[in-house]
């Protein structure tokens, strides 16, 4: 063999080495989501990289990244796609072209992407927006907000709310041909993150006379207190979103301290008097046995109250929608909640319908056998088309 085939071998080696992951059998095409997940490794290291060598943030380079897969808003023969903004906060609005004979239902999405990146018009988002408003005749706002690292909560928070209270006037309303008793806020990831706290808070204000019909909380993450749940322990390392990558984003939505992230990681980031919040997340007696399986819930170990003075955010229930308490929760309406189980926030989910049960708000929980997170962010996926279609269906049903 020559030196070039040799050097061929090995390249193919470690290109294949780097791609290939063991994957739970039941995951559908195996080979496309290990591409998937060699490109989000490469823009990790590449980030952590550039990081290091002390250019920029992390988060830039991912965020980068991610904002190559972007596309313009554009019209066809059904939809009329365009952008604005409300209250401040840029929205891409979906309005189908068919004449309608009363008011359109609609729905107000909130994209994913850790507090740190993404954005309504990302390709996968713009599809998600694009399907639910043709399938439904629906008017589809899909909102965006201010970012970490630059901005930190609540200014997420804030931006959506506003934008939603936007939308939620009469003649906004109106102007876009909405029926104000079918509106629905979804989100994915930390948008369901952001869609749940947003309607929590929307039951605490009388400014806002119309009240949303349902919500819908795709994968969402929910909970900041406790990062050793069975989900978090089981699939720390599983695709599309790793335990240490969560950590990191999660920090930066409160502050680019890094001191957060280490606290966060050994779980040792809550302080003794919040002990008392445990309770809204202790999956000991709030996740299903099945779910359980052989985890062992631990007392939790307290950290220094210096953290949560600085960043009391984390604390926060407009951050962790699993802090609000029973009788919050009873004003909520009928909700959907999607779970994957190859996810680390999957239990967040699930505890999440246990307390919405108990507080006697009424539930369809969707649990994804062989979903992973971030299955709708990869349109290439069979996976993404069969998530999307259950959600669809369920807001046909519902809305
Ligand atoms: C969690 O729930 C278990 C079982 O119900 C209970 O024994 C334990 O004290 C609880 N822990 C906390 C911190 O709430």
């Amino acid at each position: 063999m020559g030196r070039k085939s040799v050097c061929l071998l090995i390249v193919g080696v470690l290109v294949a080495y780097y791609v290939y992951m063991p994957l739970p059998d039941n995951v559908e095409e195996p080979w496309k989501l290990m591409l998937t997940n060699a490109l989000l490794k490469t823009s990790l290291h590449l980030g952590m990289f550039i990081e290091i060598l002390g250019i920029c943030n992390f988060i830039d380079i991912l965020a980068l990244t991610v904002s190559i897969a972007e596309v313009s808003p554009t019209s066809d023969e059904v939809l009329s796609v365009t952008e604005t903004t409300f209250n401040n906060t840029p929205v891409r609005i979906y309005v189908p072209k068919r004449k309608a004979d009363a008011r359109r239902r609609a729905v107000f999405y909130i994209h994913g992407g850790g507090w740190c990146f993404g954005s309504a018009a990302l390709r996968n988002y713009d599809l998600v927006s694009r399907w639910t408003a043709e399938k439904l005749d629906a008017v589809v706002i899909s909102t965006n907000y201010r970012l970490a690292p630059n901005h930190h909560f609540p200014t997420q928070f804030e931006d959506v709310y506003n934008a939603l209270r936007w939308f939620l006037l009469e003649n906004i309303l109106e102007k876009y041909g909405v029926n104000p008793e079918r509106i629905c806020v979804s989100g994915d990831s930390s948008g369901g993150n952001l869609a749940a706290a947003v309607i929590q808070q929307l039951l605490d204000n009388p400014e806002v006379k119309i009240k949303l019909k349902i919500q819908a909380l795709l994968y969402p993450s929910l909970q900041f207190l406790d990062f050793e749940s069975p989900s978090y322990q089981e699939y720390s390392h599983m695709p599309l979103l790793y335990k240490s990558l969560m950590v990191r984003v999660t920090s930066e939505y409160f502050t680019t301290d890094r001191s957060l992230e280490k606290a966060m990681l050994s779980n040792q980031h809550v302080p003794a008097e919040s002990s008392h919040l445990f309770k809204f997340v202790n999956w000991s007696s709030l996740l299903p046995e099945r779910f359980r399986k052989g985890y062992i819930y631990k007392t939790p170990t307290y950290g220094s109250s210096e953290l949560s003075q600085k960043y009391p955010g984390f604390l926060d229930v407009r951050a962790s929608p699993l802090l609000a308490d029973d009788s919050k929760l009873r004003g909520l309406p009928l909700t959907y909640v999607l779970t994957v189980q190859y996810d680390i926030v999957r239990d967040d989910g699930l505890m999440y319908v246990t307390r919405l049960r108990n507080a006697g708000v009424q539930v369809t929980h969707n649990h994804v056998e062989d979903g992973f997170h971030g299955a709708l962010a990869v349109p290439e996926l069979k996976i993404t088309y069969r998530v999307l279609d259950q959600y669809i269906d369920w807001l046909r049903k519902n809305l």
